[in-house]
């Protein structure tokens, strides 16, 4: 089982307006409303790819309500845990006419009081007994610590031999590589916000800083570089993926969609065991084997970017993506 923890999970409002201009009373031309936070995309994407996933995190209110709702509709496990505060909003805003990303507002979150947080870390250690992998993804709602991920990762040590993936940027990711995940995946922004990384060349400075989230205790670091593809510095070698771009689609929620993929594609160390059928076991990172994992994890972020909204992903079109990804193993001297 998949288990995707999200402290902070929201209710994705995105507004589509022609042109988004400052001071000025905007028509909106489309609304769309659904629930999301990067663990329930992760989540919603393992889904689809007809793992068996549950989802756990922190929601409350009305909001919190219609998200646990949502989560069970997707064919999900709902395990997320009550809080008294109001589940938040995240606004995005794309401009039609004109191309780029779009706006996002981001709500902080409800705070969260100790008593919450310590009846979460009890319902979490159940839940990791049960799980081959955990992933942990997003930011932190106010008043849960910032180590809240290494806690998590030593409970689920405590508790099973599940493969953990962490997704997080700043503080939270240098606190959660000290309890040793088994692979991080920041993007380029969150990797150099994290580590002092020098190079004399985009590749060079995505090396050296994926080698101090390893030397601060994560085992393995995949890197996004958004249409430039994914480096992964293993204990097994270091890899490069890279594809085509996509134009014109939706970007957010690929990283939490590759995230999606390499937890499938340990979750193929139990499905191989079984019977080996499954694509998704020939690519299991867990046995090393890397180039395959990230191919198909690439397939997946390139689908979930064609599609229209943040953890929705056709499998089909991951498997034809996935089949065009180029992988290289990067050799020479470590940086
Ligand atoms: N425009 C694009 N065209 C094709 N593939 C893309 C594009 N953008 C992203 N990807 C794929 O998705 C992966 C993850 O993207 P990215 O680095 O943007 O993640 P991210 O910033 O963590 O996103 P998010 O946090 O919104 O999920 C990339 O490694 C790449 O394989
Ligand atoms: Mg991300």
């Amino acid at each position: 089982m998949i288990l995707t923890v999200t402290l902070n999970p929201a209710i994705d409002v995105t507004y589509y307006v022609d042109e988004l201009v400052r001071q000025a009373g905007l028509r909106v031309t489309r609304v769309l409303e659904r629930s999301g936070g990067k663990g329930v995309n992760v989540a919603r994407v393992a889904a689809a790819c007809a793992a068996d996933v549950a989802a756990t995190g922190l929601t409350g209110g009305r909001r919190g309500q219609q998200l646990r709702a949502d989560v069970a509709e997707a064919g999900i496990h709902e395990e997320f845990c009550r809080i008294k505060g109001e589940t938040r909003r995240t606004v995005n805003i794309v401009e039609t006419e004109r191309p780029g990303l779009p706006t996002e507002l981001r709500e902080p979150g409800p705070p969260i009081s100790q008593a919450e947080w310590d009846h979460f870390r009890k319902r979490f250690k159940s839940l990791a007994a049960e799980a081959d992998v955990v992933t942990m993804s997003g930011s932190l709602p106010p008043g849960v610590p910032a180590d809240a991920y290494a806690t998590l990762i030593s409970v689920t040590r405590s508790v099973s031999a599940a493969k953990v993936i962490v997704d997080t940027g700043g503080e939270p990711l240098r606190l959660a590589c000290a309890a040793g995940p088994d692979l991080v995946k920041p993007n380029e922004a969150e990797l150099l916000g994290a580590t002092a990384a020098d190079g004399r060349t985009r590749l060079d400075r995505v090396l050296a800083g994926a080698a101090g989230l390893r030397d601060l205790g994560a085992a393995a670091v995949v890197v996004s570089l958004g249409s430039s593809g994914s480096v992964a510095v293993t204990p097994d070698g270091r890899w490069r993926a890279s594809h085509t771009a996509i134009p014109g689609g939706n970007p957010v929620g690929a990283g939490d969609a590759l995230v999606a993929g390499l937890a499938l594609s340990a979750v193929g160390i139990r499905a191989a065991g079984s019977r080996a059928d499954g694509s998704w076991a020939a690519g299991n990172w867990a046995a090393g084997n890397w180039a395959q994992a990230l191919r198909q994890a690439s397939g997946l972020a390139m689908a979930s970017v064609l599609a229209a909204s943040a953890g929705e992903v056709d499998p089909a079109a991951a498997k034809r993506f996935a089949e065009h990804v180029r992988i290289r193993e990067i050799r020479g001297a470590k940086a």
